[in-house]
């Protein structure tokens, strides 16, 4: 079976590397692919967002299966153009995906199915929102409703903070329409985790945990970032609390969305604060993680292919998923400036020293071919990967692959994985 797949970040890599690798695969075409995926399958240059063309590609190459990496085109119903073609794609469908691109619509269902979130409200007025906070006087969480490439989501310690947040976002309309509505909820404490699931409608099937590193500095310091390394398992997510999450988070919000008429199918992403209360959700996505899909990957032993085809027929109960025990570690290598502003094309040396250490992966995300170089482009530019028999292991693995690469401004944090290790 010929299969595109949608994306061009460290998340599309691996998921390439891992189709790659699968005995029902004919061509693997991935669009517009990285310097990394042309190593997997056949770069070709179409937009995430042109679903036109895309379709008309799949139309002319055979394609028996789309997948789509990132949450824009999903949320713009690339889904329901191929499904209506006649043509497979992994993905919900647009009705389905604004469980992620729209934070109202998420807290609403939450709210219907008694999902344990944080307290929030939404907000269409600047006014509105703005005596609300005034009223407060503990830490707040401003959000844009909309997608806003992670960035939309202000964590407040001070209110008169999230009243400025909420004025950027509403009245400069820094994010566009994305901040025509905002959530206003309560800060929560805890340790985050990320927990990813099959779903094709009905059935469930959560994947491995992992953990996330989303500021851009040693100890979780300085502004959020896209995500600066992974790690999985997460050890914070004990077996008794993944039965939890599953429980009373998971059935209940495929179950909902079945009720609402917009069933789920593809991945579903539970972003998990661990409070003191128990597990509560923080936002959903509605596609594999980037960062956390490079180490559970590279975890599974099963055919993704084989999966992504089940869960399109609604079949992922007859799918048993084989582990690597061992855990694996992703350390992101970006652009100096990130996620401010940084230079491109800067030529990057050693990949191959690093490739060659036993169960290393340099995953690629912002990187391109010119004159024969591979040089940097964009802000995450590698995500180096290892596996080994400890996760203290892995991350010295990962980092020693690392210490190989080099381009001028690479910068990675230090400290990647050390909550877990410190478990
Ligand atoms: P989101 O895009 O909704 O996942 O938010 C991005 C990040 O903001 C999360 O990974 C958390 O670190 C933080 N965050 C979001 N909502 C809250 C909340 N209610 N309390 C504390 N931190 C939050
Ligand atoms: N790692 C966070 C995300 O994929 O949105």
């Amino acid at each position: 079976m010929n299969v595109l797949l949608v994306g061009s970040g460290g998340r599309e890599h691996a998921l390439a590397w891992k189709l790659a690798q699968s005995k029902k695969l004919g061509k693997l075409y991935i669009a517009p692919g990285n310097a990394g995926t042309e190593a997997c399958g056949e770069n070709i240059s179409i937009g995430v967002n042109d679903t036109d063309m895309l379709l008309d590609f799949a139309k002319q190459n055979d394609i028996g299966l789309v997948v789509i990496g990132p949450e824009d085109p999903l949320a713009a119903g690339i889904v329901d153009i191929f499904e209506a073609a006649g043509i497979k794609a992994f993905g919900p469908s647009a009705g389905a995906a604004q469980l992620e691109a729209d934070k109202a619509f998420a807290k609403q269902l939450m709210r219907s199915s008694s999902i344990s979130t944080a307290e929030g409200r939404i907000f269409e007025r600047f006014s509105d929102a703005k005596t609300y906070i005034a009223s407060r006087d503990e830490a707040v969480v401003v959000k844009a409703a909309g997608l806003a490439k992670g960035k939309g989501v202000y964590v407040c310690d001070d209110p008169s903070d999230g009243i400025l947040a909420a004025e950027k976002i509403m009245r400069d309309k820094i994010f566009g329409p994305a901040g025509d509505k905002v959530i206003v909820e309560d800060k929560l404490l805890g340790e985050e985790a990320s927990i990813l699931a099959f779903v094709d409608g009905r059935n469930i099937y959560v994947m491995e945990s992992s953990q996330d590193h989303k500021p851009i500095g040693d100890g979780d310091t300085g502004p959020n970032t896209g995500g600066m390394g992974a790690y999985s398992p997460a050890p914070v997510v004990t077996e008794r609390i993944m039965d939890q999450i599953t429980r009373e988070i998971l059935v209940p919000t495929v179950d909902g969305m079945n009720r609402n008429g917009t069933p789920y199918k593809g991945v579903l992403y539970a972003g998990i604060m661990m409070t003191g209360g128990g597990p509560r959700v923080l936002e959903y996505n509605v596609r594999f993680g980037d960062p956390e899909t490079q180490p559970i990957l590279m975890r599974l032993k099963s055919d993704l292919l084989q999966v992504c085809l089940a869960v399109c027929d609604g079949r992922l109960d007859k799918v048993t998923l084989e582990w690597d025990r061992r855990p694996a570690v992703c350390v992101v290598m970006a652009s100096g400036g990130y996620p401010g502003s940084y230079e491109k094309g800067k030529k990057i040396t050693g990949l191959d020293e690093a490739d060659k250490i036993e169960d290393v992966v340099v995953f690629h995300a912002g990187t391109t071919v010119s004159d024969g170089d591979i040089v940097t482009n964009g802000g995450r530019v590698l995500g180096v990967t290892a596996l080994a028999e400890t996760i203290g292991e892995a991350k010295e693995k990962a980092y020693r692959a690392v210490d190989k690469i080099k381009f001028e401004g690479a910068y990675c944090r230090r400290d990647i994985a050390d909550k877990a290790i410190k478990k």
